[in-house]
């Protein structure tokens, strides 16, 4: 549990800035418990790929082991995975350099993410720790929203470790290594993102169920789907847009009305999940994003 250092009531008091969250700090991994965690589905391009469904449930089971030990397993990438790396992380990084923030595009070097390989999380996670106090958790598939924002509480973001399957690589129905390591894990490197996911996840512990639907919007249009003003130009920061092709260059056509960020308007828009999106908020800067997001959390407790 968190400790006098982060807060005395760590449900409620959110007078809290950067605080670290020691290895002490943090609720054993075993107790992750999820009401259920997403196999694969059968629209899943590699439903069918006796070979793909064996190593995605092989590499699930590593993140299982860590939930018991709280170490991270370095997955040995087969010739094929890190073909897919590959042809992805190329194709993104060239949209990327004409669409992604600038802050993105130095936290993902920095961070080791090259498209010549698969990076582990255990080298991430040991430069995110460094950086912003961030840690990343392998989990085996996708979890129910309070159960996964609960975890940015305590600066801690599940990751999957597979990759989506060979057949289709521009596309993935579920969040891949592709999604987490050149989509999320960059932006975690900034102080005001990670605080911003921290309050988030705050908010995820204390919020009734109305709160939580608002939460998720806000996730959504934000971490996923969030664009940022960068002198004067728009670009991308949020995961399912720089994990994308095709989200991001839609993101930036005039197909989509790019408004500005308004966090009353977004908790309350709502969204389909599978369609590109139509619309998409312009946060003014992260600083911002946290500070709006801080009073709204606040004020949880009196709604
Ligand atoms: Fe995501």
């Amino acid at each position: 549990m968190l400790t006098e250092t982060a807060t005395t009531n760590a449900e409620t008091d959110l007078s809290i800035e950067n605080f670290r969250i020691s290895d002490e700090d943090l609720p054993e991994f075993k107790d992750l418990k999820f009401e259920n965690i997403n196999e694969l589905h059968l629209d899943h391009p590699g439903a069918n790929d006796k070979e793909y469904r064996a190593r995605r449930d092989y590499i699930a089971s590593l993140s299982k082991n860590f939930r018991m030990t709280g170490e991270i397993t370095d997955v040995d990438y087969n010739a094929r995975e890190q073909r897919v790396w590959r042809y992805v992380a190329e194709e993104l990084e060239e949209l990327q350099q004409k669409y992604a923030s600038p802050f993105y595009l130095r936290a993902k070097k920095d961070l080791g993410i090259r498209t010549d390989r698969i990076p582990q999380l255990t080298e991430m996670n040991r430069r995110l720790k460094e950086l912003t106090g961030f840690r990343l958790a392998p989990i085996e598939g996708l979890v129910e929203t309070r159960g996964f924002l609960s975890w940015l509480s305590y600066r801690v973001m599940l990751c999957t470790q597979y990759i989506r399957h060979h057949s289709q690589p521009a596309y993935t129905p579920e969040p891949d290594i592709v999604h987490e390591a050149i989509g999320h894990i960059p932006m975690f490197t900034n102080p005001n993102f990670a605080d911003y996911s921290q309050f988030v996840g705050h908010g995820a512990r204390i919020a009734n169920d109305r709160q939580l639907e608002e939460l998720g919007r806000l996730y959504w249009f934000t971490v996923e789907f969030g664009l940022v003003e960068h002198e004067g130009d728009i670009k991308a920061y949020g995961a399912g847009l720089l994990s994308s092709f095709g989200e991001l260059e839609h993101a930036f056509s005039d197909q989509v009305e790019r408004r500005r960020f308004d966090l009353e308007e977004v908790i309350n828009h709502e969204y389909t999940y599978s369609d590109m999106q139509p619309v998409l908020y312009v946060i003014p800067s992260y600083a911002e994003l946290k500070e709006v997001t801080k009073k709204y959390i606040e004020s949880f407790g009196g709604k």
